[in-house]
């Protein structure tokens, strides 16, 4: 029997380093080991009763049809309502498509903006779909290096600077994942007029635009949208704000003609993100109050854990780690117990790490950057105490043999 033969694309595809770590960890929990989950990358808080009560209604009142493939004309507006609402910009419908998640929306984005040939920049530290995303649609990413030293931040001439005649596009993240980077407004605007000048677009990905700390405010691309309608594509989900990752609800805000196309595409793919998840969306939309003070709640809790995540991580001698300024993940600078360690690499140290103390994380080397290690700290600050007690005891402890 000979096995199926795979299309190169799905061939050269790498599965998801974050999915395969917390395989990992689900697969030795089950043989009794105690694993501390600092891998995951969604929220441990509840989705608000609010909003699940949306969602019932929704199957309650049998809304249980197709949608229209971009979504419910009511959410659409919600939608555009909230970038008025907190950014004073004014969006139609027309520029509002619903997605399963922000994940499908840069996906979408990247299938009808770019094809082979093309060169789509990708700052690093990235999130690990982004290059697939880009090699699925034909173009091959670039990629422009940014630096713990200047605190992970995208800088708008080291684009220019590695970019050819092929960079047709760049993809930001903000705040980043993983290294919670917050863009400067400056390099914003230079990265969107680069785009300008070069006839090329940005994808810009605010799924955690709900999370930064110390009262920092959330650097949008949306505002520049009025003067370059056409080079901007952002990308948003429910799934963090409300606690939603599994409802698969998320949005990109485009130029109308850009919407008419990822609309066309995704109706040849999955068509409408599900009815119910919308109508539960629009609930968490219409309701700014509750929102918000959900909102504050997880914020809150997330800034505790962050605190004692880098302050505990910062500690032990060979780590360097930054407090984040948004997003829920420390990623630190492990690569100088790499040597002590014996290890070559952070997807090694990772599993060293898993094997020998039971805690779970993500190698830096999913994210482009093999010096480091993904810290999640949306677990609970207990998990967290515990997880970098036994990470400092083992990082201190000497090699075992094998
Ligand atoms: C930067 C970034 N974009 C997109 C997503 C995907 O979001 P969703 O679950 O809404 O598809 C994630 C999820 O972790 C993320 O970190």
């Amino acid at each position: 029997m000979r096995p199926p033969r795979l299309s190169r694309r799905a061939a050269a595809l790498a599965p998801s380093s974050t999915t395969a770590v917390a395989r990992k960890a689900k697969a030795l929990a089950a043989t009794g080991v105690d694993v501390v989950d600092l891998g995951l990358g969604e929220p441990d808080f509840p989705t608000p009763d609010f909003v699940g009560a949306a969602g019932i209604a929704a199957i309650e009142s049998g809304r249980t049809r197709y949608t229209d493939v971009a979504g419910e004309p009511a959410l659409r507006d919600a939608i555009a309502e909230k970038y008025r609402r907190e950014h004073g910009i004014a969006l139609s419908r027309e520029n509002v498509l619903v997605t399963a998640g922000a994940k499908q929306a840069v996906f979408n984005a990247c299938q009808v903006l770019f094809e082979a040939e093309d060169e789509v920049a990708l700052f690093c530290p990235y999130w690990v779909s982004f290059p697939e995303m880009v090699r699925l649609s034909g173009a091959s990413p670039l990629y422009v290096p940014t630096e713990l030293e200047t605190h992970w931040k995208p800088i708008a001439s080291d684009l220019a600077e590695r970019a050819t005649e092929r960079t047709r596009g760049v993809i930001l993240n903000s705040p980043n994942n993983p290294t919670g980077a917050v863009v400067e407004r400056e390099q914003l605007e230079s990265i969107v007029e680069w785009c300008e000048a070069r006839d090329s677009c940005m994808i810009f990905d605010e799924t955690y635009d709900r999370f930064l700390y110390d009262g920092r405010p959330h650097v949008t691309a949306a505002s520049l949208r009025e003067e370059h309608p056409d080079r901007i594509v952002l990308t948003g989900a429910a799934s963090k704000t409300w606690a939603m990752t599994g409802w698969r609800l998320g949005w990109a805000i485009a130029s109308r003609e850009l919407i008419d196309a990822m609309a066309s595409y995704q109706s040849h793919s999955t068509s409408n993100a599900s009815s119910i998840s919308q109508r539960a969306a629009l609930g968490a939309l219409s309701d700014p109050a509750q929102t918000d003070e959900a909102v504050a709640r997880m914020l809150a809790e997330y800034g505790r854990r962050r605190e004692t995540m880098v302050s505990g991580l910062a500690a032990i001698p060979g780590v360097r780690c930054l407090l984040p300024e948004g997003a829920f993940y420390a990623f630190a600078d492990v690569s100088a117990l790499y040597g002590a360690k014996q290890v070559a690499g952070s997807a090694e140290f990772c599993e060293r790490l898993l094997s020998e103390t039971g805690v779970a994380a993500v190698p830096g080397d999913a994210f482009g950057e093999d010096d480091c290690v993904r810290f999640s700290f949306a677990a609970p600050l207990a998990s967290i105490e515990e997880g970098v007690g036994r990470i400092a005891a083992w990082a201190a402890a000497p090699v075992r043999s094998a």
